[in-house]
């Protein structure tokens, strides 16, 4: 088992990952408060983890919210599920909250955890491949505006991660891919050792090799710990995380969101950031193919989707967070392993890649 920590003071917390990490009750109990543990999951995990997860937490007050699966529901709507079950169990704020499941769980439970009687703790056991070397880690939690990914959130740290690789093993190659875009996505912004090694170990991380996949997960984690350490709030260097992400919202929301992948749409947005870098004169060509071999090679795409035209994705970007002042900011590549945040572009630079990078209707 591998062990991290995310530094923060006071709201220092540590990442477990390993196969069976859920099974063992000193890692979770300790952060069960008096008042019991509200486990929050969805109708896929619960059937397949939550007896599991239960059974570490024998002799608590364990109660459960399940709710429904998939992107379509990480809403305002389903939230209120959680805040009825929160209600329906009497949870003060002695109530710990568990967020079993993929990154829109995730992302919810930790929303209700920062909201409920003004913020209690939770803790992340991520079951998707995407939550493990991302989502679960860095207190970003939200809910999706029917026009804006992620646009209700708040940042809230969990107590603690318990990355538990077995439940790979269940999650569909569809999802383990999506999870591999994010996971690359830590060796282009700013680990070019890591992007080398996911080209060398890509066949045997698809193929569910569990230490490899436990040594992706810790060096996703460890790069995003040191970045959350040092800018929690997103000040500055955290936005780099978002590499690719200002495109790919711009294709969840467009679809609708659950049509695509979140790592389906950041691997396109990567390609589209490259080509622009590219554009820019800041990426070398060689670069931005060794780019997109390795997301073609991992089964994702490199190209937007043709329904989503230029003028769409340029109104669609225009609501992204990291707007400042009216001007749109993204995150592009000086060379794999080196990332920047610029708002300093030429808008037929961006209209061009948005034009280029597009599948053919
Ligand atoms: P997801 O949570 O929808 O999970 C994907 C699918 O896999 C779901 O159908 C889920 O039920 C199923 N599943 C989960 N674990 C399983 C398992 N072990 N076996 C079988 N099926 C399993 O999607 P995701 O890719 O995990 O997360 C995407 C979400 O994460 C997006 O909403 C995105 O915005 C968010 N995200 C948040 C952050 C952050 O910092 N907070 C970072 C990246 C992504
Ligand atoms: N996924 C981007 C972040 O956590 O900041």
């Amino acid at each position: 088992m591998n062990v991290l920590e995310v530094c923060l003071g006071d709201f220092s917390y540590p990442i477990h990952i390993g196969a069976g990490v859920m099974k063992d009750p000193e890692l979770l109990m300790p952060h069960i408060g008096s008042g019991g543990a509200l486990i929050v999951t969805n109708e896929t995990i619960a059937t397949l983890y939550l007896e599991r997860l239960e059974q570490t937490l024998t002799g608590q007050k364990v109660a459960t919210a399940v709710v429904p699966d998939g992107e379509a529901y990480k809403t305002l709507d389903t939230l209120a599920q959680i805040y009825d079950a929160l209600i329906d169990n009497r949870c003060g704020r002695d109530v710990t909250i568990i967020a079993l499941g993929g990154g829109v769980i995730g992302d919810m439970a930790g929303f209700a955890a920062a909201t409920w009687q003004r913020g209690v703790r939770y803790v992340q056991i991520p079951t998707t491949l995407l939550a493990q070397v991302d989502s679960s880690v860095g207190g970003k939690t939200a809910v999706n505006h029917p026009r804006g990914k992620n646009m209700i959130g708040a940042f809230h740290q969990p107590v603690c991660v318990l990355a538990d690789t077995e439940t790979l093993h269940t999650l569909p190659p569809r999802d383990l891919r999506s999870g591999i875009a994010e996971t690359i996505k830590y060796g282009l912004i700013r680990d070019p050792d890591f992007f080398d090694w996911m080209e060398t170990h890509l066949p045997d991380l698809v193929g569910l090799d569990l230490d490899l996949l436990a040594e992706a997960i810790r060096r996703a984690c460890q790069n995003k710990a040191d970045v959350v350490a040092v800018d929690e709030r997103e000040h500055g260097e955290r936005a780099l995380l978002n590499l690719g992400h200002t495109f790919g919202h711009a294709i969840e929301t467009g679809l609708g969101h659950g049509q695509w992948l979140h790592g389906e749409a950041v691997s396109a947005g990567i390609c589209m950031a490259a080509d622009m870098s590219a554009r820019m004169g800041r990426l070398r060509q060689d670069a931005v193919a060794r780019i997109n071999t390795l997301f073609e090679r991992a089964g994702l795409p490199r190209r937007a989707p043709s329904t989503v035209s230029p003028d769409r994705f340029l109104e669609l970007m225009a609501v992204d967070k990291k707007v400042l002042a009216g001007n749109l900011r993204l995150i592009l590549l000086n060379d794999i392993g080196e990332s920047f945040i610029t708002s300093d572009f030429e808008p037929e630079l961006l209209r061009a890649t948005l034009e280029i990078c597009r599948d053919s209707a």
